[in-house]
């Protein structure tokens, strides 16, 4: 098989690269290990920034989110047993949607298939080969039989545990790690949201988050132990920690548990990203803690870059912006790191805090409902930075 880019991984990032190639006249094959109904049922992010749901919407994949996604002016913080409202619209005059990730996964699918885009599923033993010359392979296994794809670039989207990124030279890489002493549990249940926004929850027994995919489903994650097992935390247990740490400030509706998982928390980053034409996006090159949700949004802003990239090097064979490109998404992922850390670490409690630790962070959440000048800065952030 023969085309213009190799896209290994069928993940937010390399399904929208795909589709963002195909707008641009450049022709792609993706290869993904799981099959179609494992990625279009992988329950994980929900939170699309301002800008995102736009570039959806604008490159002709938003038709089902603008008619089943919620479209949020604001979020509410809680602590000290009161809710504080904060309005991102009136701050920074942007919004968020809240739309599964696999809804995103399932509008790309489909619109990539309708195109005539190739997605091979199911693939085994993928490996790349010769990034370092303009002659670059891939291959894998699909059904008992050696495959082979030659292409000019290839993208790495194959998320944390994928082979690209081990796959560069010994000794280009500098890794930026930093694991947290805590996990989410999360649940995804058949019961309304508490409010009709999400409610981000600070107590003393630790941070709880409440958030939805509809008026009638809701996602819910409590603060649990790095490596907790999902065994140690029965549905009663988990309901009865929500009700606690939502602090009395909303009536908390129980249904039924439709999905139950832990999540450890990590930040992490590999510079650079890209080494000849192999080039990283998404969780394939960095991870954020999920307070504050930028994962997703991440893995679509650099593969919005690289898109851009390779529309110039095949338009006017420049190659300025491919050479730049590890560069310019650094800027952002370290934005986003940053965001992350700083959402994780005033909400969470730390197993070895002092009290002092517990003030500042209560001063901190005092600070940004009080003053515009604090909560301007926080929704100039969760609502999406600037996209260049
Ligand atoms: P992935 O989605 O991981 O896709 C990579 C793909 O590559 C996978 O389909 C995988 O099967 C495939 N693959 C791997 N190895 C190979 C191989 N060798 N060959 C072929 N294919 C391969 N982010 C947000 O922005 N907002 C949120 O609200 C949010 N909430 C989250 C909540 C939770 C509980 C979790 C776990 C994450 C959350 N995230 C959130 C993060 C977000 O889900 C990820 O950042 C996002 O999935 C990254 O997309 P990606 O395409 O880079 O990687
Ligand atoms: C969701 C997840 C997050 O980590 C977050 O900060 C906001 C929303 C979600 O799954 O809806």
């Amino acid at each position: 098989m023969r085309t213009q880019v190799g896209i290994i991984g069928a993940g937010p990032a390399g399904l929208m690269l795909s589709h963002l190639l195909h707008l641009a006249g450049i022709e792609s094959i993706i290869i993904e290990n799981r099959s179609r109904d494992y990625i279009e049922h992988r329950i994980r992010a929900g939170l699309i920034e301002q800008w995102a749901t736009d570039m959806l919407i604008e490159t002709g994949v938003g038709e089902r989110m603008q008619r089943e996604a919620m479209f949020h002016d604001g979020n509410h913080l809680c602590f000290n047993g009161e809710t504080h409202h904060l309005n991102f619209k009136d701050l920074v005059g942007k919004g968020i949607t809240i739309y599964g990730q696999q809804e995103v996964v399932k509008d790309l699918v489909a619109q990539r298939l309708k195109d005539g885009g190739q997605i091979i599923f199911e693939v085994e033993d993928t490996a790349v080969h010769d990034f370092g010359t303009d002659k670059p392979s891939i291959t894998f296994r699909k059904d008992g039989k050696d495959q082979r794809i030659d292409c000019d670039f290839i993208a790495g989207c194959d998320g944390f545990h994928g082979i690209c990124r081990p796959s560069f030279p010994e000794g280009t890489l500098t890794f930026y790690d930093r694991e947290y002493p805590f996990g989410w549990l999360g649940i995804l249940t058949d019961s309304p949201p508490p409010d009709h926004e999400l409610i981000y929850s600070y107590h003393d027994r630790g941070f709880a988050l409440y958030t939805m995919r509809s008026p009638t489903i809701s996602r819910l994650y409590v603060q649990v132990d790095h490596d907790e097992d999902v065994n140690n935390w029965p549905d009663d247990r988990i309901w009865e920690e929500l009700h606690i740490r939502l602090q009395g400030t909303r009536k908390l509706q129980e249904g039924k548990i439709l999905q139950k998982g832990v999540t450890p928390m990590r930040s992490f980053v590999c510079e650079p990203m890209q080494t000849g034409r192999l080039f990283l996006a998404g969780d394939a090159a960095h991870i954020v803690p999920p307070t504050g949700a930028k994962g997703m949004n991440l893995a679509l802003a650099d593969v919005r870059m690289l898109s851009r990239a390779l529309s110039a090097y095949y338009k006017s064979h420049k190659t300025d912006l491919l050479e730049g490109y590890s560069k310019t998404c650094l800027e952002r992922v370290w934005k986003g790191q940053r965001f992350s850390w700083w959402m994780t670490q005033i909400f969470h409690v730390f197993p070895n805090e002092v009290p002092f630790d517990r003030r500042r962070q209560l001063a901190e959440l005092d600070y940004i409902v009080n003053s515009r000048a604090a909560a301007t800065s926080l929704a100039e952030n969760y609502a999406g930075l600037p996209i260049v």
